[in-house]
C-alpha cells in the first residue's frame, strides 16, 4: 500500500483505535492476533524500547515481521530509541506502514521524516509530555502523523496526562488538514472523548485494550466514547 492510500485509510476510518502491543500476551502472540482480527479497522501499535531513550526494554523488527504475514491490518512502528535512524530500514523490512520516533531523540528531524516519505511509509514524528509542543511547528510540513504522548514513554497502564489535551488542540490547528493526530498513553473510555474532542483521530489504547476480556467489545466501546464526543 502506498503511504498515501494508507492515509487516506486512517483517516476515513476515524477515530483508529491502535491497540499497542506492549500489553498483549507475547507467549501467545497468534492468538492476539487473531483476536484482533474482528475488531474492525486498527492500527497495529508496536512499542520498540531501547532501555535508553526510556527505562525498559520491549522488542525489535525481528518480531514485528514475523507477525506480519499473520494480519493484512496496518503497523505503526513507535521507536523510542535513541538512535531511530539505525533501526528504521529493519521496521521498513518487517512491513510497517508507519513509523513514529521522537523529537527528542531526533533534534532535527527533517532528514528522517524525508527518508521516511522516500520509503513511501507514513512519517510520525512523537513528542513527550513535557517538551512543549511548539518543537514541532517547524516540522509540520514534513509530518504525517504527530504522536502526542499523554503518559512518560516506557511503560503501559499509567494515568493519562490532561495536558496533553492542550498540545492536540493547538497542533490541530497548525497541522495540514491531511495529516494525523494522534495520542498515545493512558487512553481509556473515560479519557478518549476529551481527547478526540481536542481534535485526536487516533487513540493507542494498550491497558484499556488487553486488559479486558473481550477486545472486540472493548475497542468498540472506545471508538463509541471517541464518535460521541466529536459529534
Ligand atoms: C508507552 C507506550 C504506550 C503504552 C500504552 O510508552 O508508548 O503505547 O503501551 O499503554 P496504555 O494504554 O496502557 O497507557
Ligand atoms: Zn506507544
Amino acid at each position: 500500500m502506498t503511504r498515501q492510500s494508507v492515509l487516506e485509510t486512517l483517516r476515513s476510518a476515524a477515530p483508529v483505535i491502535a491497540p499497542s502491543l506492549l500489553k498483549c500476551d507475547f507467549g501467545n502472540l497468534q492468538r492476539e492476533v487473531a483476536l484482533l482480527e474482528p475488531c474492525g479497522e486498527t492500527l497495529f501499535h508496536w512499542d520498540a524500547m531501547d532501555g535508553h531513550f526510556v527505562p525498559n526494554l520491549s522488542y525489535g523488527a525481528m518480531v514485528v515481521e514475523r507477525v506480519r504475514p499473520m494480519t493484512r491490518r496496518l503497523f505503526d512502528a513507535h521507536l523510542m530509541l535513541s538512535d531511530p535512524e539505525k533501526y528504521i530500514d529493519g521496521f521498513i523490512k518487517a512491513g510497517c506502514e508507519c513509523i513514529t520516533f521522537h523529537i527528542e531523540a531526533v533534534p532535527e528531524p527533517t532528514e528522517l521524516l524525508r527518508r521516511l516519505r522516500d520509503a513511501d511509509v507514513v512519517a510520525g514524528l512523537a513528542l513527550n509530555p513535557g517538551t512543549p509542543v511548539d518543537r514541532l511547528f517547524p516540522y509540520l510540513e514534513d509530518v504525517d502523523q504527530v504522536l502526542v504522548m499523554s503518559v512518560e514513554p516506557g511503560f503501559g497502564g499509567q494515568k493519562f496526562i490532561p495536558k496533553a489535551l492542550d498540545k492536540l488542540h493547538a497542533l490541530r490547528k497548525r497541522m495540514p488538514a491531511d495529516a494525523l493526530l494522534s495520542v498515545d498513553g493512558g487512553i481509556d473510555p473515560s479519557t478518549i472523548g476529551a481527547a478526540a474532542a481536542a481534535g485526536a483521530q487516533v487513540f493507542v489504547a494498550g491497558s484499556a485494550v488487553f486488559d479486558e476480556p473481550d477486545y472486540d467489545a472493548a475497542i468498540r466501546e472506545l471508538r463509541k466514547q471517541a464518535q460521541d464526543a466529536r459529534t
